[in-house]
């Protein structure tokens, strides 16, 4: 009964297939779990067709429909924006929902072009000054293995950072007959494998290491170059019924016709790196690794010790102490299901485990109590423009002969 005292934070959500799903999920679940300091609300779903958003918003738990999200931001009733649809939409809405006194959670990448993310991060100031947050949607900052490696970096217990590796591989491209869809298309997605998996692998670096990357040398390739053109899917073409992934929203799925079209966006991206302190970076992101379906990797090497994380075992981190003797040492195998890790004591007993969707809940956890502690969350949209920053040179590189490219520095937050 207590809790119904809370203040309410009225949620308007864009977007109703995977990301929709998973942050409904989220929304739905955070307060359930965690003790938080304001009520979400599921207020309203903004969809581009009524009855696919109606029915998206019965299974999903939302309260009503909108098929305008400029109406949705003149009510009062609504708080925050949380924007899951497509790169090409989120300048736009998040800076509209920010000048409109809303706080607003914004899928990666943040921007389909540094120029976008730009106004982003001059429209989040300007609201910041008003006690209005925004936050891109890195989740897997949260996963609550790779947030003990960050503890364990930042406690000192690799040392110092002398070299990063990361890979993002996925294989539902690998089969050339998959057909087009936004994914594949530049003026929607910005970019192929670069912006959409290996921004999760350059924030994630820039997240355990603590340090911005300072240049890059790029190389990306479009290895399937035309593809069948998807057969309609009627409505607004990109949703399954309750907006499933697996139907045609964007990864895989749907039926490809006759005709074929271009795709516009690399397939595959491969990038060395140096962060600030001159350490360097190795990354790969791909969607042609075959058997590989989401296999986010990454392996941080100090001067003394290591660790070491793959997502397809998310709940483990491998932890390497150099300074073992020789004749034991070896990779520790933590499993970061005790109550002292990380976000873990609101969830299940020890060795029980957490998945995909729990990273969007500890997100949304994070995001309501700096809004209402009046603090920015991170990652912040200065943290979203960095990674914006790097995937531009990543792609200025591949398109000069690989040429090394400094990252433009900006501000931070
Ligand atoms: N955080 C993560 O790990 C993660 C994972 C997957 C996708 N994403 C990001 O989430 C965003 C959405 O990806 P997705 O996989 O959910 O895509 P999706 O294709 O599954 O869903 C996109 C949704 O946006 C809607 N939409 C498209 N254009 C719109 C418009 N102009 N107005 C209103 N609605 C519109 C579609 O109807 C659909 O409901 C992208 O930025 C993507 O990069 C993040």
């Amino acid at each position: 009964m207590a809790e119904r005292a809370k203040p309410r934070l009225g949620v308007a959500m864009i977007g109703h297939s995977f990301m929709g799903r998973t942050h409904s999920h989220a929304w739905r679940s955070a307060s359930r779990f965690f003790n938080l300091p304001l009520e979400p609300e599921m207020k309203v779903l903004v969809g581009r067709d009524q009855p696919r958003a109606e029915a998206a918003a019965s299974t999903l738990g939302w309260a009503e429909v909108s098929t305008d999200w400029r109406q949705v931001l003149e009510r009062k009733d609504v708080h925050l924006i949380d924007i899951c649809t497509p790169g090409d939409t989120h300048a736009e809405i998040a800076e509209a929902a920010l000048d409109a006194g809303k706080h607003v959670l914004v899928e990666k990448p943040m921007a389909n072009s540094v120029a976008e993310a730009q106004r982003m991060v001059d429209a989040a100031q300007r609201a910041r000054s008003q006690g209005i947050h925004a936050m891109v949607g890195f989740t897997y900052r949260r996963v609550p293995a790779l947030q003990l490696a960050r503890e364990l970096i930042s406690e000192g217990r690799i040392g110092e950072i002398r070299q990063v590796r990361a890979q993002y591989l996925q294989d539902w491209l690998a089969d050339p007959e998959v057909p087009l869809s936004w994914r594949l298309d530049r003026e929607k997605a910005g970019s192929g494998a670069l912006g959409d998996i290996g921004a999760h692998i350059v924030d994630l670096t820039y997240f355990l290491t603590g340090e911005r990357f300072a240049g890059v040398s790029g190389l990306l390739d479009t290895l399937v170059p035309e593809r069948p053109i998807a057969a309609p899917a009627g409505g607004d073409g990109a949703d399954g019924a309750a907006g499933s992934a697996g139907a045609g929203g964007g990864l895989g799925g749907g039926v490809g016709g006759d005709a074929r079209g271009p795709v516009t966006v690399d397939d595959t991206a491969l990038v060395t790196g140096r962060l600030s302190s001159g350490a360097p970076v190795i990354l790969e992101a791909t969607r042609f690794a075959w058997g590989r379906k989401n296999a986010m990797r990454i392996e941080v090497s100090g001067s003394r010790g290591a660790i070491c994380f793959d997502f397809e075992e998310m709940n483990v981190l491998h932890h390497y102490d150099a300074s073992a003797p020789a004749r034991t040492a070896g990779f520790t195998r933590i499993l970061a299901t005790e109550p002292e890790h990380p976000f873990v004591e609101a969830w299940w007993p020890p060795g029980h485990g957490l998945g995909y969707e729990h990273g969007f809940t500890h997100q949304v956890v994070d995001l309501v109590r700096g809004i209402a502690a009046d603090q920015a969350p991170r990652p912040s949209f200065e943290d979203g423009l960095h990674v914006q920053h790097v995937l531009d040179a990543i792609e200025r590189s591949s398109g000069a002969a690989n040429q090394w490219t400094a990252v433009h520095q900006s501000e931070r937050s």
